[in-house]
């Protein structure tokens, strides 16, 4: 499994892993991975906390951080909105249909004080400065950006400092011009995947965006989660795999108890791409959350970052209350997750999970390479 962006980042397997949580990245790293620490909710300071502890704990093995990059979201012209203009933009009529979804699934309220005081996703140059400020006093090796070119100031910033600049692509037009902008590392991410995807599958996108991109290096997303999977993404063309989906499924993630019965009882059937997540169309669990915003009778979710913000506190009661007697709230949480979320049936460790990837790896190069 050595290839050019295993080399280019000091690993063993070209296996990078995106997690919101810090020990699924630490994790990964110290068994011979990559792993990418999402930043995108992160205060400053979290992430300060976050890469100082993974820091400390894989013992100089290398690591990064991602980042969202919009180029479209309201407040966009004018370099980003505060907590204050964004929560005005909220209509009523949005506040409202939230409101009667909460009471139908008899969602109790938070108890006075508890309420977290939402903060926009930070996707403006002015939320995210801060965040690369931190992320730099780090010994990063790669920033990654999403649903966006990698800005200039980025680049810049991110080669003066010897630190790898990953570009996520859904689209050959996208892998392009991010190439062009500079990106070291292109990720091809298909359809299938968790999170912010485009409309086409991963087979089809990863030999189209590594040639459109030649010879910067691609590494094939959506729909990682086993050895086969890897060697079928090495076989399109990719140097590597990109995966985000399996690492909800281990004993490191922090996830909560409602979503992992969800995740390791859903099929690949369960999955639907849709916006009532964060205003832009995110692979998520389908949910009775998801089939309320898309369904008959919803307003439509509001574009990034206004859905995220009408919606913080109610995914906090949500979560709260998944488990209460008397609330159906458990039927609303859900998480974004792909559609390989079929092969995710039990949790285990990460170290385990890299491990056997690495040896269905090894049995599949065998069976092709004619050994059985
Ligand atoms: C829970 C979750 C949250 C995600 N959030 C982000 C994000 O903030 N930034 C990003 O670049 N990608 C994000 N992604 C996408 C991953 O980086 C990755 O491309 C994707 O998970 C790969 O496909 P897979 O889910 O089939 O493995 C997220 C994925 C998941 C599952």
């Amino acid at each position: 499994m050595q290839t050019r962006v295993a080399e280019m980042l000091g690993v063993e397997f070209p296996i990078l892993a995106f997690s919101h949580c810090r020990d699924v990245v630490a994790a990964v790293s110290k068994t011979g991975g990559f792993g990418v620490l999402g930043a995108v909710a992160h205060t400053p300071e979290q992430l300060d906390h976050d890469l100082t502890w993974i820091r400390a704990e894989v013992g100089g093995a290398p690591f990064g951080v991602d980042l969202l990059l919009p180029q479209k979201y309201v407040g966009a012209d004018e370099g980003g909105l505060d907590a204050e203009q964004t929560e005005a933009l909220l209509p009523v009529g949005h506040r409202a249909f939230l409101d009667g979804l909460l009471e139908n699934y008899s969602v109790p309220p938070l108890p006075d004080g508890d309420h977290v005081a939402a903060h926009p996703l930070n996707v403006s140059p002015a939320g995210i400065a801060p965040l690369l400020d931190v992320a730099f006093s780090h010994p990063i090796r790669l920033i990654a950006s999403a649903l966006g070119p990698p800005p200039p100031y980025l680049i810049e910033r991110a080669h003066g400092e010897d630190v790898v600049v990953a570009a996520l692509a859904g689209s050959p037009v996208h892998a392009t011009r991010h190439a062009a902008a500079g990106a070291d590392i292109i990720v091809a991410q298909g359809t299938e995947a968790g999170g912010h995807t485009g409309e086409i599958a991963t087979m089809v996108l990863v030999p189209d965006v590594v040639d459109a991109v030649s010879p910067v290096p691609v590494l094939a997303a959506g729909g990682i989660a086993s050895g086969r999977q890897i060697a079928a993404a090495l076989a399109l063309g990719a140097q590597g795999a990109w995966t985000g989906s399996v690492w909800l499924a281990v004993k490191e993630a922090d996830v909560a108890p409602a979503i992992t019965e969800k995740i390791l009882a859903a099929t690949s059937s369960d999955t639907v791409r849709s916006r009532a997540l964060t205003g832009k169309p995110a692979r998520q669990l389908r949910t009775a959350w998801t089939e309320a915003w898309d369904g008959p009778g919803s307003p439509g979710p509001l574009p990034m970052p206004l859905q995220f913000m009408l919606t913080a506190d109610a995914q906090t009661r949500m979560h709260r209350y998944a488990h209460a007697p008397g609330s159906r709230a458990r039927e609303l949480v859900g998480t974004p997750i792909g559609q390989v979320v079929s092969r995710l049936n039990e949790v285990r460790s990460t170290r385990d999970v890299i491990f056997r990837m690495v040896e269905e790896y090894q049995e599949t190069i065998e069976r092709l390479t004619g050994g059985r």
